[in-house]
């Protein structure tokens, strides 16, 4: 299998597994207990929360582990407009977020909030005045995820957080796609609130994290979606996942570590990849090249349908983005939100790559897709 669905979820590194077996197996004790069995495991917790604080630019005490993404942005977005509701019920976001923020917002506007959903120009990017027409006094968050998990497209959310500031709200960004991968400093982009989620950077499932500001100039406030015995300072009880709090801090560092040199090596497969790709007839890019994360390109095949591209690329692992449920199959919301019709959003695939792709990889995919490409469109003529 050549994998490339790293948005999707990334493979467990070995190293991280290596780091979370003896919390897997002889070191089980609860981080709550005060015996030494307990201390012990405290102390891998306390070093996780440094090793993601340290991938943030965070202090360590303003993190909360969660079960990953969906849970930290649930208790960001409710979290806050619970605690603010006295000072407004106004929520922007973008119609290109990703479905747990999206879903969240619709789930809130039953509850008497206003969400705007603000759109995107055809390359992704968001208009900034379109942002600065939509604050109002009454807004008390402006969410805008960092990277977008289809199409790669990075928003400028140092710009986005700084007029959100100054029309006095809060600035939140689901950085799911972006946390190990690229630097993120909370200080220097203004942000007061941050997602992310241990799968997507070589780290386990059922493990992630929200930032919650605590500095200057803002301290957050949140309500809290979990009550119980009040672990992580009463904003999510329940007892800690010491084995996937451990290996989301250690796949965190090794991120940390390698950032540099994965950005270079994954970029230029990645635009190998896309050059090779594009060379088949009738092929263009989604989204913006110039602002967009190296590890992904989302390409639309003229005339060739994405679940056969899918089906026919045997024993390659890519994703055409769309939302599957039992009853329907959806076109992606995002590339309709950057204007595709509907037969264009469903001629479209995405490709990912991650720390564990070769060239050999992306050679066989060239390979496959431009063969297969052509036997679809060959299909439909006859
Ligand atoms: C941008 C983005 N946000 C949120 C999520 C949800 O993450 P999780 O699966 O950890 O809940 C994902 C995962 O698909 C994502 O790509």
């Amino acid at each position: 299998m050549i994998y490339l669905d790293n948005n999707a979820t990334t493979r467990l590194d070995p190293r991280v597994l290596e780091a979370m077996m003896p919390f897997l197996t002889e070191e089980y004790a609860n981080a709550a207990s005060t015996h030494p069995f307990g201390l012990r495991a405290h102390e891998a917790v306390k070093l996780a929360r440094q090793q993601v604080s340290q991938l943030l630019g965070c202090e360590p005490q303003e993190l909360i582990f969660t079960s990953g993404a969906t849970e930290a942005i649930n208790l960001a977005i409710k979290g806050v407009a619970e605690n603010y509701a006295s000072r407004g019920k106004h929520i922007i976001t973008v119609q290109t977020e990703h479905t747990a923020v999206l879903d969240v917002c619709r789930y809130l506007e039953t509850r008497g909030y206003e969400v705007t959903y603000l759109p995107v120009q055809p390359d992704g990017l968001l208009d900034i005045t379109t942002l600065q027409q939509s604050l109002r006094p009454d807004t008390i968050l402006v969410s805008v995820m960092l990277v977008n998990n289809e199409t790669g497209v990075i928003q400028p959310i140092q710009e986005i957080a700084a007029l959100t500031h100054a029309a006095g709200a809060l600035f939140m960004t689901d950085a799911t796609q972006a946390v190990g991968k690229m630097p993120i400093d909370v200080e220097t982009m203004g942000i007061d609130l941050l997602t992310c989620s241990g799968h997507k950077f070589y780290g386990p499932k059922g493990i992630g994290a929200l930032y919650v500001r605590q500095r200057k100039p803002r301290r957050v406030k949140l309500e809290a979606l979990l009550h119980g015995g009040g672990h992580e300072r009463g904003w999510r009880s329940g007892t800690l996942n010491v084995p996937g709090i451990v290996g989301l801090g250690h796949a965190a560092e090794l991120c940390r570590q390698s950032m540099k040199e994965e950005a270079s090596r994954i970029g230029a497969l990645r635009d190998e990849l896309e050059a090779g790709l594009l060379a088949i007839p009738g092929t263009r890019v989604n989204g913006n090249r110039e602002h967009r994360h190296y590890n992904t390109t989302n390409i639309l095949f003229e005339g060739c349908d994405s679940d056969a591209m899918i089906m026919g690329l045997e024993g390659i692992a890519v994703s055409n983005g769309s939302a599957c449920t039992a009853a329907s199959m959806d076109p992606s919301h995002v590339l309709l939100a950057m204007g595709l019709d509907e037969t264009a959003a469903f001629s479209c695939l995405r490709f990912s790559l991650g720390r564990f792709n070769s060239l050999i990889d992306v050679e066989h995919i060239i390979n496959s897709t431009s063969i297969l490409a052509e036997k679809l469109r060959n299909y439909i003529l006859n």
